[in-house]
């Protein structure tokens, strides 16, 4: 049976770190509340003029780096992941193809939010699977400094900038690095708890300017708590099931690092031991669709070829998604 194998992880930071301590002389916050409410101490945030197809094509660079490939590689399909595309038209994928040489590869963006990688890998290893591609660059990218409400506290000590890539390679099932399944869902009802309300062609539909305040990102915190826990914890569940895996022999939880408070609820929600749970939320904030392929690669070290690795995630849309593989030998760059 054909499978998509990951056979290459790169990450990008932009260099800009950004304390608690530096938000708290800007707002009316303190290390101590961010650190206890949502276990961050910085993140990272992009120069102005660092836009979030330069942290893509740069992530992408070295995810095909650490598939031993590079600049102008046989790579069928490129798929990016993000909320902060860096126009409202067209998609930043193409450029991003482009700026990586991959000639006349089909390039498209998902929009799923902090969701977005997950879905953004189901696609390309569809795409493998069904014999379309042989090699797919999937990427999460965000730029969420620029869409911050410069007046709202709680979304501007959570969220960070970064970009995670994966190449997937075409394989077969029960090799390392083999996909076991996906479980994805989404929840349109519920779309503004995390929405930027202006701007789009709703809006425009009414022929109104939108306000300034509307362009930017707004989070409903508690209600979102308690959906990302239970969505996460129960996508997860679910395709555990599907694939017939019993959740003792996860052995690495990789969950969007939406908050470390959620982390370990979804965890014990699971029966999953929170050691298991990777976490680096302290040190990156909430880098939306950039976040589990980030939070992969700082865990690198702890996971081992042959562990059983399960990637959950849930974001705007609302939507939530999980992924089941082995992981393979690889080094992220
Ligand atoms: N500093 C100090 N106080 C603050 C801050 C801050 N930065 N932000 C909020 N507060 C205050 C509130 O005003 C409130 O004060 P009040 O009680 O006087 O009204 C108090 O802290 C508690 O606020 P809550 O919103 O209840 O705080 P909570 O403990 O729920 O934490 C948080 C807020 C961190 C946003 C949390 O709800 C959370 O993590 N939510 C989920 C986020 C998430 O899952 N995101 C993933 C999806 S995001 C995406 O898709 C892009």
């Amino acid at each position: 049976m054909p499978a998509a194998i990951l056979g290459g992880l790169g990450t990008y930071l932009p260099p800009r770190r950004v304390s608690n301590e530096e938000l708290a002389d800007r707002f009316d916050t303190s290390d101590e509340w961010i650190r206890t409410r949502t276990g961050i101490r910085q993140r990272r945030w992009a120069d102005t003029g660092q836009s979030t197809g330069d942290l893509a094509t740069e992530a992408g660079h070295r995810a095909l780096k650490s598939a031993g490939l590079g600049l102008g590689a046989d790579v069928g399909l490129v798929v990016l992941a993000t909320t902060t595309p860096d126009h409202p038209c067209p998609a930043t994928a193409p450029d991003v193809a482009a700026r990586l040489a991959l000639g006349q590869a089909a390039a498209y963006d998902i929009s799923a939010v902090c969701s977005g990688f997950v879905y953004a890998l189901e696609v390309a290893a569809n795409a493998i699977e069904a014999g379309r591609v042989d090699t797919a660059l999937v990427i999460g990218a965000e730029t969420y400094s620029t869409i911050l409400n410069p007046h709202d506290r709680t979304t501007s000590v959570i969220f960070g900038d970064g970009a995670g890539a994966a190449v997937l390679r075409r394989g077969d099932a029960g090799q390392l690095g083999s996909f076991a399944g996906f479980d994805l869902g989404t929840d349109g009802a519920n779309k503004d708890l995390i929405w930027i309300p202006g701007g789009g062609s709703r809006q425009r539909s009414t022929h109104q300017e939108p306000e300034a305040e509307e362009r930017y990102f707004a989070m409903q915190g508690k209600k979102v708590f308690a959906s990302a826990v239970r969505r996460m914890a129960g996508s997860s569940a679910a395709l555990l099931e599907h694939i017939g895996w019993s959740v003792e022999s996860v052995n690495h939880l990789v969950g969007h690092q939406a908050n470390v408070r959620i982390l370990r609820a979804v965890a014990e929600q699971l029966g999953i031991d929170s050691q298991r749970a990777v976490i680096n939320i302290d040190r990156v904030g909430n880098t939306s669709a950039a976040s589990i392929p980030l939070a992969l690669a700082d865990a690198t070290g702890q996971i081992a070829p042959g562990d059983r690795v399960l990637l959950t995630a849930f974001g705007g849309g609302l939507t939530w998604g999980s992924a089941a593989l082995t992981w393979p030998d690889i080094s992220p760059v």
